[in-house]
C-alpha cells in the first residue's frame, strides 16, 4: 500500500509521435499523480489520452521524455513485468474480457499469473465481487452479462493483484449514464479507501467535475484546469 500522499506517476517532457514523426500526439508532456488521487484526463477523442496512458502503462515507448510509475520505468522490460504483476491495474473501454470464461475465472486471471495460493485468490475474488455488487454473477459467464456488469469485473481484474495505480481508459464510455455514474462512483470510492492512484481519461464533463484534479489534453500538450 502507497503512503498518502506519495508520488505515484512522474512523467518528464514525455514526447511520442507517429508516423515517422509525422503526427505528434504528444508534445512534452509531465504530470504527477498521487497515491489516493483520482486524475482526469479530460480531452476530445483523438487529443491522445489512451496514447499517454498506453506509455504509463508500459503498452507503447514514448519518442523522448521520463516516466517514472511506482518507482519503476515503463520503457525497460524487467519493469514492465513487476509492473504488470504487482503494480499496476488496467480498465479500458471495452472491457477486455475473455468472453467464453465466466467472472469468476476472468479475475483470477492476474492471481494466477502471479501464482497466488488458490484458497487466497478465492477469498480476494469475493471480497472484490462484493465491493462491486457482482458476487451473485460469480458463475456466469462474461458473454451472458450486461455492459455494467463486464465492467465491474472488469474493476476486480484490475484491483485482483492490489495495485498502487490505475489506469482507466474511458471505463464509462461503453456505458449507459446510470450504470456509467455507479463504475465512476466505484472507482473514486476505491480510490478513497484503498489509496489507490487513479488516471482516468473521459470526455465527459460530469466525470471530470468529480475527479480530484483534471489535466486536459489538447495540441499535444497538458493543462491543469
Ligand atoms: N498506432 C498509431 N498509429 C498512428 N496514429 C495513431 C496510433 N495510435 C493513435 N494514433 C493517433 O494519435 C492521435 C491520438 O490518439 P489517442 O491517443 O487514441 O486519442 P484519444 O484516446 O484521446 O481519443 C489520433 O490522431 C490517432 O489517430
Ligand atoms: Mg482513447
Amino acid at each position: 500500500m502507497s503512503d498518502r500522499g506519495e508520488i505515484i506517476v512522474r512523467a518528464k517532457q514525455v514526447t511520442k509521435s507517429y508516423d515517422d514523426g509525422r503526427i505528434t500526439v504528444l508534445h512534452g508532456v509531465s504530470l504527477e499523480v498521487r497515491a489516493g488521487e483520482v486524475v482526469g484526463l479530460w480531452g476530445a477523442s483523438g487529443s491522445g489520452k489512451s496514447t499517454l496512458l498506453h506509455l504509463l502503462g508500459g503498452l507503447d515507448l514514448p519518442d523522448a521524455g521520463t516516466m517514472e510509475v511506482c518507482g519503476l520505468d515503463p520503457t525497460r522490460e524487467v519493469d514492465r513485468i513487476e509492473l504488470r504483476r504487482h503494480q499496476l491495474g488496467y480498465i479500458f473501454q471495452m472491457h477486455n474480457l475473455i468472453p467464453d470464461l465466466t467472472v469468476e475465472e476472468n479475475v483470477r486471471v492476474p492471481a494466477l499469473a502471479i501464482g497466488t495460493p488458490r484458497a487466497e485468490t478465492a477469498k480476494r475474488v469475493r471480497e472484490l465481487a462484493d465491493k462491486v455488487d457482482i458476487r451473485h454473477r460469480l458463475h456466469h459467464r462474461i458473454q451472458d452479462l450486461s455492459g455494467g456488469e463486464r465492467q465491474r469485473t472488469a474493476i476486480c481484474r484490475a484491483l485482483m493483484n492490489g495495485p498502487r495505480l490505475l489506469l482507466a481508459d474511458e471505463p464509462t464510455g461503453s456505458l449507459d449514464e446510470k450504470t456509467g455514474n455507479t463504475v465512476f462512483a466505484l472507482l473514486k470510492e476505491m480510490a478513497e479507501q484503498n489509496n489507490i492512484a487513479i488516471l482516468l481519461a473521459t470526455h465527459e464533463r460530469r466525470f471530470a467535475e468529480q475527479c480530484s484534479r483534471v489535466l486536459r489534453v489538447r495540441d499535444g500538450q497538458l493543462s491543469e484546469i
